[in-house]
């Protein structure tokens, strides 16, 4: 038997082999298609949490391995030394979409906010003012597991074992304005931010803060970085989560879901933005390379595709989900609040009920979520759920719901 379908001996190799940072729940999955995983014993698992915000297409999009098994064929990486038609391609997109001029690739989240990081200390740099220097971040915001990515994470747990951590980094509030108009300084090259807190339990910005945070921003004459790694690609309903909130970021930082499951990462910014770098400033091996391009342009394509609609369904099933969540509320009294936007939800439990059991119930019952701290599960489902596909979802927390009543 292939190790593929043999989930026992996996576990005993990650035991004694792999390092133990991940505590895997005790489940492994041997191929999927739309919203479904399927375990080797062909038993069916909807995925809604999408390899966290990861899957946006489903898994077994034809058209994405398509674009990937083809472009393996004829070349899988060349290198950032010659011209990537693919990368040449993925930065046009992008660019096109949005705000931005310039992009830089590289191979996960916490990259592409490095490259941020980077950017905006350059910028000031390059300017001749070098003593600003200082970012500001929100608290509990979760920005990568890197040294300067945990140093820009306001949260402590990240950072404290691992210190001395990156200088430069202050935390404020979020959605506390007055706080971080207070807190920027002469020192303060940047502010950085997630619109939705994804990883600290699904906290989204208010829209008059992060109006209030580009306007001053604007006056101080400081870069505004927002950390779309999980937010971004549909995910919101938008292509881009900045674009429900009626602002332009100077510098945006994509991962996740932009190729489907490649790993990639990138970096967007303005042209004066991009006066923070020089040739040579940054890089990357793998980063942009021709494969993670192509699945990245095939992803695209096809969210931003008129005929799929997939920013619509977003968008429906998403209305449908808050809609009987909060209707599940009322009737049960067990959920305290429903939060964030798109199909990046929040469930937060009252004190009767731990997350991490709640995981455990529904992952049993057939459905993979993720638990956020004791008491919230995080919906993020794959772009293409269907509004059906959703209802299975409500029903079945209906059910564990009311059996923990009794
Ligand atoms: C908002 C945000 N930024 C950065 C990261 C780090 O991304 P990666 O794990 O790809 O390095 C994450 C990952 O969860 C994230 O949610």
């Amino acid at each position: 038997m292939s190790i593929e379908n043999d989930l026992e001996l996996a576990k005993l190799y990650d035991s004694k082999y792999a390092l133990n940072v991940f505590n895997p729940l005790p489940i492994a999955f041997t191929h999927g298609k739309g919203v479904w995983l399927y375990d080797p014993e062909g038993r069916k698992y909807m995925d809604m949490i999408g390899g966290i915000a990861v899957n946006s297409l489903g898994h077994g999009n034809r058209e994405l391995v398509k674009a990937i098994s083809s472009q393996a064929a004829k070349v899988i990486h060349t290198s950032n030394y010659y011209v990537i038609p693919q990368r040449s391609e993925l930065a046009f997109k992008l660019c096109s979409h949005s705000f931005a001029d310039k992009a830089f690739f590289c191979n996960s989240g916490a990259e592409a906010n490095e490259a941020a990081i980077k950017l905006a200390r350059g910028y000031f740099y390059y300017k001749g003012q070098p003593e600003k220097n200082e970012i500001i971040t929100a608290k509990m915001s979760f920005h990568g597991r890197t040294m300067a990515t945990i140093a820009a994470t306001g949260q402590e747990k990240f950072r404290i074992p691992f210190a001395p951590n990156v200088p430069g980094f202050k935390y404020v509030d979020y959605n506390d304005y007055a706080a971080l108009e207070t807190m920027v300084d002469d020192k303060t090259c940047a502010v950085m931010l997630e619109l939705i807190q994804g990883e600290s339990g699904v906290h989204p910005a208010d829209v008059t803060y992060v109006k209030q945070v580009k306007k001053l921003c604007v006056e101080r004459g400081i870069l505004l970085i927002i950390d779309e790694v999980q937010t971004g690609i549909g995910r919101t309903g938008r292509l881009f989560c900045y674009e429900n909130y009626d602002i332009v970021p100077d510098i945006m930082t994509l991962a996740k879901g932009l190729a489907g499951g490649v790993p990639i990462g990138a970096m967007l910014c303005t042209d004066e933005a991009a006066t923070g770098m020089k040739p040579g400033d940054h890089g990357s091996t793998f980063g942009g390379n021709p494969l993670a391009c192509a699945a990245a342009n095939c992803v695209l394509d096809q969210i931003i595709s008129s005929d799929k609609n997939i920013l619509s369904n977003v968008n429906n099933v998403s209305s449908f989900l808050f809609e009987k969540l909060n209707e599940l509320a009322v009737k049960t009294g067990k959920i305290k609040q429903v939060r964030g936007k798109g199909l990046l939800i929040g469930i937060e439990f009252d004190d009767s009920i731990q997350s991490a059991g709640m995981k455990q119930l529904l992952m049993q019952n057939g459905f993979l979520v993720s638990s956020i701290g004791a008491s919230t599960i995080r919906l993020a489902p794959p772009l293409i759920i269907t509004q059906r596909e959703a209802a299975m979802f409500v029903n079945a927390l209906a059910k564990i719901l009311k059996a923990n009543r009794k």
